[in-house]
């Protein structure tokens, strides 16, 4: 076994349950604060693209804390170069996966021709997977949607993920269970209105039984989670785990049965939060940090009390 898929395997645990790449949410402070309810679901960043690395001082835009582990990276792209360029410094940073982003449907990523619209076109994609597999030895991976427009039958989804793990060494896809209307929706929209169809994911983990196949979309619930883990290899959560974040407090013993389990209360969880905020101090201000956490306390007593005090950045 390649020391590719030895680190895919290793990393195929922490897979059973993973954080969504969110823009503008999912930066490294919600990360490190979520790392504080769970310890073990996988983390992703929100999207970077390979533009913007090239462009811009990538420590900005890839710095993170070890604490965060484990981690992905998504990138944003379509030229399988810069890619590539991309893909080598966030090896270079520490990250533990990069995943390529194939499931954005907003105007400006489809201007620049990658995200949802590149299932459209998936020799390309396996070009760009091929070409950051050739230049990193960490697990890359695609997440993807069950259709784009009118192309929305199984086959279609089939052949996606078909060509790309045969032409690369890609073994991992998470796939959003709805499709994406790339014109007339916004990406709001385009979250809720396309309807969930989970059995398509089903049947894709059923054909393809040696991928690990992630869904994701509309999964709110521990409950909700150990179902669908009876039929995929792992769920990935999005705007739950921003919203309500503390309903993965026992996600650890749960979903991956840990031994060393340690479910923190809110006011643990708060307490690491105001450590975090001092030691980044002078970096920012707190409410740069405080905005991620307004779900906390999510119909607990007083939770419009801590709303308000989050936004101003305060967390006394
Ligand atoms: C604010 C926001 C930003 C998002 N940004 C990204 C992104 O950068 N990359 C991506 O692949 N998906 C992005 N998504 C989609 C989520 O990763 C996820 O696929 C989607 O929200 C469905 O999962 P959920 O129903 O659990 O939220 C975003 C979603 C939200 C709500």
């Amino acid at each position: 076994m390649s020391k590719v898929q030895q680190d895919s395997k290793s990393l195929n645990f922490h897979r059973k349950l993973s954080i969504a790449p969110m823009m503008d949410w999912t930066d490294r402070h919600c990360r490190y604060f979520l790392r504080q309810i769970t310890s073990q679901a996988l983390l992703y960043t929100e999207m970077v693209t390979a533009q913007a690395i090239h462009h811009a001082d990538p420590e900005k835009l890839l710095y993170f804390k070890a604490e965060e582990h484990p981690c992905a990276l998504q990138l944003g792209g379509s030229d399988p170069k810069l890619l590539a360029n991309a893909a080598k410094l966030g090896e270079q940073f520490g990250y533990k996966e990069i995943n390529l982003n194939v499931g954005c449907p907003s105007e400006r990523v489809q201007s620049g021709s990658f995200g949802a619209c590149l299932m459209a076109e998936p020799e390309l994609v396996a070009d760009c997977v091929a070409a950051m597999e050739a230049e990193i030895s960490l697990p890359v991976t695609v997440k993807t949607r069950i259709g784009i427009d009118d192309h929305d039958s199984y086959e279609f989804l089939h052949q996606f993920v078909q060509t790309i793990s045969e032409r690369t060494k890609c073994d991992v896809f998470i796939i959003h269970a709805r499709k994406a209307w790339l014109k007339g929706l916004s990406p709001k929209q385009n979250r809720e209105i396309p309807t969930l169809d989970y059995q398509r994911v089903y049947q894709l983990k059923e054909n393809f039984p040696d991928l690990h196949i992630s869904i994701n979309g509309g999964i709110k619930t521990l409950d909700e989670i150990e179902e669908h883990l009876k039929h995929v290899d792992g769920v990935m959560i999005g705007r739950e785990a921003y919203k309500n974040p503390y309903f993965l407090a026992t996600a650890d013993e749960r979903i991956f049965n840990s031994v060393q389990s340690r479910e923190l209360s809110r006011e643990l969880v708060l307490d690491r939060m105001k450590d975090y905020i001092t030691s980044e101090s002078g970096e920012l201000p707190s409410r740069y940090i405080t905005r991620h956490m307004m779900g906390l306390f999510h119909a607990q007593p007083n939770a419009g009390g801590w709303r308000k005090k989050f936004a101003k950045g305060d967390i006394a």
